[in-house]
Formats: C-alpha cells, sequence, structure tokens
C-alpha cells in the first residue's frame, strides 16, 4: 500500500510515517523541510509549484493532509492569521485537487484531513487557526458526501491538543501523545468513518463552549 503524507517533518505526521514504514507501507512525504522518515520530498503548500508536487508522488491508496500552522493574533498584522487559512485549508483543498481525480479514476482511496476540535470555536486569540479548521471540517464532510458513493472515502479527524510544538497553550486538558493520535489515524485508515473527534470528553467541552460563544456573539453589540 501507498501513502502521501503533507506535513511530515514533524509532529503527528512524522509519527504517523513512521508507524505505517513499520506496518509495510511505502510512504512518500510533501513538508518545507526534509522529513527524518520515509521518502520525503521538500515542497510548501502555499507554493505555486505544490500542485504539480503532488502530482509528481502518483497514486497513493491513502493521502493524509497533516500540515498545518497556528499563530497568535497580532491586531495590527494579520498575515498569520491568513497565511493559517492558506496552509491549513487552501493546501489541504488544493491536495485534494489533485489527488481525489486520480482515487476516483482508480475507483478507490482514502483522503483523511487532520482538522481540529477548534473548528466549533471563535477564537479572539487566533482567529485564522479557528476559521481554517471550521472551513477544512466542513469541506471534508462536503467532498465525503460527494465521493464515497464513488468508492473515495474521506474524513475529518477532529483532536484536542495533541502533544507536539503545535499545542503551545499553556492549558491544555485531556493533551494525548502523537503515538495515541495515530493509534487514532490506524484505527480511521481501517474503518474509513467521515468524522472522528478525539478525545470524546474533549469534543464534548468544545462543543459546549463553541455553542455558548456563538450565542455570545450575537448578543454582541457596540
Ligand atoms: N498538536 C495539536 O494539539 C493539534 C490538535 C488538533 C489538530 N492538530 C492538527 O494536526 C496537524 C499536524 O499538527 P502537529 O501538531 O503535528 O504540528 P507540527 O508538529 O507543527 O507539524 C506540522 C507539520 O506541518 C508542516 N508544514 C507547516 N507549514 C507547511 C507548509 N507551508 N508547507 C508544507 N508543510 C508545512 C510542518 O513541516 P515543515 O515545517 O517542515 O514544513 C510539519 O511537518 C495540523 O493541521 C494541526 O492543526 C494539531
Amino acid at each position: 500500500m501507498r501513502a502521501l503524507i503533507v506535513g511530515n517533518s514533524d509532529g503527528i505526521g512524522l509519527a504517523l510515517t513512521r508507524r505505517l514504514l513499520a506496518e509495510g507501507w511505502e510512504v512518500i512525504g510533501l513538508s518545507r523541510r526534509p522529513a527524518p522518515a520515509g521518502a520525503a520530498q521538500v515542497a510548501d503548500v502555499t507554493s505555486p509549484d505544490f500542485p504539480a508536487a503532488v502530482a509528481e508522488v502518483g497514486d497513493v491508496d491513502l493521502c493524509v493532509y497533516a500540515a498545518g500552522i497556528g499563530d497568535p493574533i497580532e491586531n495590527d498584522d494579520l498575515t498569520q492569521q491568513t497565511r493559517a487559512l492558506e496552509v491549513n485549508l487552501l493546501g489541504a483543498a488544493r491536495t485534494c485537487e489533485v489527488v481525489a481525480p486520480r482515487m476516483l479514476a482508480a475507483g478507490q482511496g482514502h483522503i483523511i484531513g487532520l482538522s481540529s476540535l477548534a473548528d466549533t470555536m471563535i477564537s479572539a486569540e487566533a482567529p485564522g487557526y479557528a476559521a481554517s479548521k471550521a472551513g477544512l471540517t466542513s469541506y471534508l464532510l462536503s467532498l465525503d458526501a460527494a465521493l464515497r458513493p464513488r468508492g473515495v472515502a474521506v474524513t475529518a479527524v477532529r483532536f484536542g491538543f495533541v502533544d507536539t510544538k503545535m499545542a503551545k497553550s499553556p492549558v491544555t486538558p485531556f493533551k494525548i501523545s502523537p503515538e495515541k493520535a495515530v493509534d487514532v489515524l490506524m484505527r480511521c485508515i481501517q474503518t474509513r468513518p467521515a468524522v472522528v473527534s478525539y478525545p470524546r470528553r474533549m469534543a464534548a467541552l468544545t462543543g459546549t463552549a463553541g455553542a455558548l460563544l456563538r450565542a455570545r456573539a450575537r448578543l454582541r453589540r457596540r
């Protein structure tokens, strides 16, 4: 079996690469820095050349979009917020744009996108991250509705905190290890659900917090 992992030089993508290699998969990775595992190529998902780099990989059975960034807001400079949308959402869309038609032609395949439980939140701290994940979950669920009847499954994986350099917050309830995150992903690869939210208790918390923040936003005036 052959897998493409976008964003596999670090964190969850790297841990997943190592697990898949140990289980006999051929893994091709695309990240800005060379990955310490797997056949890795250097590519920036925001570069105009990125779709060509994905096309060069050729046919795969599995594509995991694990690239992501999330920086706190600086109110007088929103460029990092725009960049979060470009990397987390548009990079995933550009990947699917190349990979999905090839999988449809083959009549099989599985695309997994690493979204987040932040997809329900209104975040004053990282608006670009929250918006990118809301958009990514919505896009993946909609793509799944379109492609699954034709043999290609799409899964939105919504993690809470995972212990990588991305989890910068001083408070990280229910944080899991990258290895535990990989256990969840390996189950996904076997069962191909449309969406997975993990850990469940964190999903309940963020779901409630998101609903409260939306209710408060509706009352906001001047
Ligand atoms: N950690 C968490 O708490 C958590 C929780 C929920 C969801 N997630 C999501 O899970 C995914 C992986 O996060 P992680 O925790 O593993 O983060 P990470 O350790 O920071 O790894 C992020 C990966 O994305 C790659 N990347 C970033 N910008 C890129 C670009 N422009 N082009 C190509 N690759 C790029 C990085 O590689 P280079 O720097 O070499 O390019 C790296 O391999 C992200 O989408 C994140 O939002 C993480």
